[in-house]
């Protein structure tokens, strides 16, 4: 594998110990790759933030990287924790989690992350421009930054994200490389997708019938200031049931322009929309949960404008809406109940990498959270339309 002079160095420890150890951790990974090179990257986001994901070992890992001296050498974002930076969310955790999940936020702050992120969403804080090279963990921000951006991202470890933080470099390999960008299927979807919870339900959909690049065909009738929170939906939806990086969508996607001519030649799969019903389900709770990716407070609004006589029918009790940290000031404004909904704002958090027990169940218009919540936060989850 190939390595510059200055890379060379820090392998040999002459930056210091974290950029030698990142440097080590990612020279392993790309020769497990295959990759040739290492490319600089602008932007690493990073995951693995939760406590119940990472728990000790992890904590005793960051706090060996601090003591080692690392510090993100490019801009560098985060995923969300597990508990909110409110009061509300946080009564549901003992003192020690919530001690032991502020010290996992303290050090990556320290580290150099972004204090504003703590998002699934970092292209809004910093938006990548075509072609840019990014080391992102998260799927539904790779899928987005790959798909909608044009940007060039792998589904990053948790680890390697942060090392690459540290290093400001990935392996050229994967995403990286544009070969390795063409479609290989052409998804046709039959219907308009008319909801969030459609698009939901046609990414799982999808991600369970996809095997490679797929190049989509597909109309969204969706106010045109909500088309982008069902677009994230659809894309996290779908990386939630398949490792795809990337799809190419027609009319959205930056590089799928390439295609319009040459899909036709690739094989095709048809979607019903008797095929994606099967991901709704009855109602399973009074608590909604909205924000699976992240929504902002704008698009909030325009949500619940659009959907509180559904939300009143459907007997909606309680809200939960996780929204990026940059968004915590502005929520301060709104914390409250909207006829009769008491809403719950999770900043900086994912209920997803928590502990949701007591709840026992959510409902949400988000596939990835009908997809995950069950399995890792301990609740069922159930995937309802309201807009
Ligand atoms: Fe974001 Fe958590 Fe959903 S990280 S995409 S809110 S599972």
């Amino acid at each position: 594998m190939y390595l510059s002079k200055w890379e060379e160095k820090a392998l040999q420890g002459e930056f210091g110990e974290a950029l030698q150890l990142s440097m080590n951790v990612l020279v392993k990974v790309c020769r497990a790759l295959k990759a040739e090179k290492l490319v600089e990257i602008s932007h690493a986001h990073v995951s693995g933030v939760s406590y119940f994901n990472i728990g000790d070992e992890g904590i005793e890992f960051l706090e060996d990287l601090v003591k080692k001296g690392a510090k993100t050498s490019i801009y560098t974002t985060a995923n969300p924790a597990s508990i909110a930076f409110l009061d509300k969310f946080r009564d549901s955790y003992s003192s020690e989690i919530i001690v032991k999940q502020r010290k996992i936020i303290d050090i990556l702050m320290s580290i150099g992350i972004d204090r504003k992120s703590f998002t699934c969403i970092p292209y809004k804080l910093r938006m990548p421009v075509l072609g840019e090279h990014l080391a992102w963990a998260e799927s539904s921000a790779v899928i987005y930054a790959n798909s909608i951006l044009g940007a060039k991202t792998n589904r990053e470890g948790g680890i390697t994200a942060l090392m690459a933080a540290i290093a400001g470099r990935t392996c050229f390999s994967g995403m990286h490389l544009d070969e390795n960008r063409c479609p290989t299927e052409t998804i046709v979807i039959d219907f308009p997708i008319r909801s969030i919870a459609e698009a939901s339900a046609t990414g799982l959909y999808i991600g369970n019938a996809v095997r490679g690049i797929p190049y989509i065909k597909m109309k969204m009738y969706i106010d045109e200031k909500l088309k982008n929170v069902a677009l994230r939906s659809f894309l996290a939806s779908l990386a939630s049931t398949s490792s795809c990086p990337l799809v190419l969508i027609e009319g959205v996607s930056p590089e799928a322009q390439k295609y319009v001519d040459k899909h036709s030649s690739l094989e095709k799969i048809s979607i019903d929309f008797k095929d994606v019903q099967t991901f709704f389900d009855s109602m399973c709770s009074p608590i909604l949960y909205l924000g699976c990716p992240h929504i902002d407070i704008d698009e909030l609004e325009l949500i619940l404008r659009n959907s509180i006589e559904v939300l009143k029918i459907l007997k909606i009790e309680k809200l939960y809406v996780s929204v990026p940290m940059y968004e915590q000031e502005k929520i301060l404004k709104y914390i409250g109940s909207l006829e009769g909904i008491e809403i719950v704002y999770l900043p900086g958090a994912c209920p997803v990498v928590s502990d949701l027990k007591n709840l026992k169940a959510m409902s949400t218009v988000h596939g990835k959270a009908r997809h995950y919540i069950p399995k890792t936060a301990g609740a069922s989850a159930c995937l309802v339309d309201i807009v």
